[in-house]
């Protein structure tokens, strides 16, 4: 199976006024069209290691390689150009820009992209009218709801249509029924197809929706569980643990 994302031995340590190693050796893969869901208590890691694949950030040290790529070696202009057509990226807090439309919100990406408006503009009403807010296209951000203003988030995430859809907390500003929507929305975006991982706190969530879950603690990777919604969860780690035992 084809790896979308390919991480080896990936540490990453801030430089602050102490030194913080958010990353501690992580090594691990993601297949396409899987569905991970990213779990771990605050200040474990998660969002380091989602920025990493992101291309947001660098690591201090080891191999980050992303639908084939090796980003360890991509100048700036090359991995901002790696963000723009190979990740869409959802936040907790949206990041939109207040003084756009909804519209011009999604077509801003598609135009950074170098899709040309016409075609960029049929794939934005497409996407808003699959996300169910074709009719706030010309509306501003502000007078919309934390759930719709997510809806805006994924559709400028998609526009470019990339491979692999990142979401760091994107339910965690919203109250639970929007959350459960929003989480709908992206088990059918992944049920199409796109390659997902999620970081989450809420582990029902994780449990209803992803096919895996990775835990972190302390910029380590102490689980990576598949679900199997027959038979319930299956460690990998306790598995891999019983066959070295035997
Ligand atoms: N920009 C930064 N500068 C310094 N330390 C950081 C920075 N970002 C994160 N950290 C630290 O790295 C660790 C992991 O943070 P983070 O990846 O945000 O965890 P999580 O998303 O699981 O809450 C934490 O100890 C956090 O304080
Ligand atoms: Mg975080």
């Amino acid at each position: 199976m084809t790896q979308v994302i390919e991480l080896t031995q990936v540490s990453k340590v801030y430089n602050g006024g102490a030194a913080q190693t958010a990353l501690d050796g992580i090594s691990m893969s993601v297949a396409s069209g899987e569905f991970v869901a990213v779990m771990g208590p605050s200040g474990s890691g998660k969002s380091t290691l989602l920025n990493m694949v992101a291309g947001l950030d660098r690591p201090t040290s080891g191999r980050v390689c992303v639908g084939g790529r090796d980003l360890t070696g991509l100048s700036e202009g090359e991995l901002a150009k790696f963000r723009r057509t190979h990740v869409g990226i959802v936040f907790q807090f949206f990041h939109l820009l207040n003084d756009l439309t909804v519209l011009d919100n999604v077509l801003v990406a598609a135009e950074l992209a170098g899709i040309k408006r016409s075609a960029a503009r049929q794939q934005a009403t497409a996407l808003l009218a699959r996300l169910e807010i074709a009719d706030k296209a010309d509306v501003y951000p502000a007078e919309l709801s934390g759930g719709q203003r997510q809806r805006v988030a994924i559709a400028r995430a998609l526009v470019n249509r990339p491979p692999l859809l990142l979401a760091d907390e994107p339910t965690g500003a919203l109250d639970s029924r929007s959350g459960d929507q929003i989480m709908e929305l992206i088990a059918a975006i992944n049920a199409s197809g796109q390659t997902v991982v999620l970081v989450t706190h809420d582990a029902k969530l994780a449990a209803r929706h992803a096919q895996r879950v990775i835990s972190m603690s302390d910029g380590r990777i102490v689980d990576d569980a598949v679900l199997e919604p027959a038979a319930g969860t299956r460690s990998l780690l306790t598995f891999q643990r019983e066959e070295a035992r035997r």
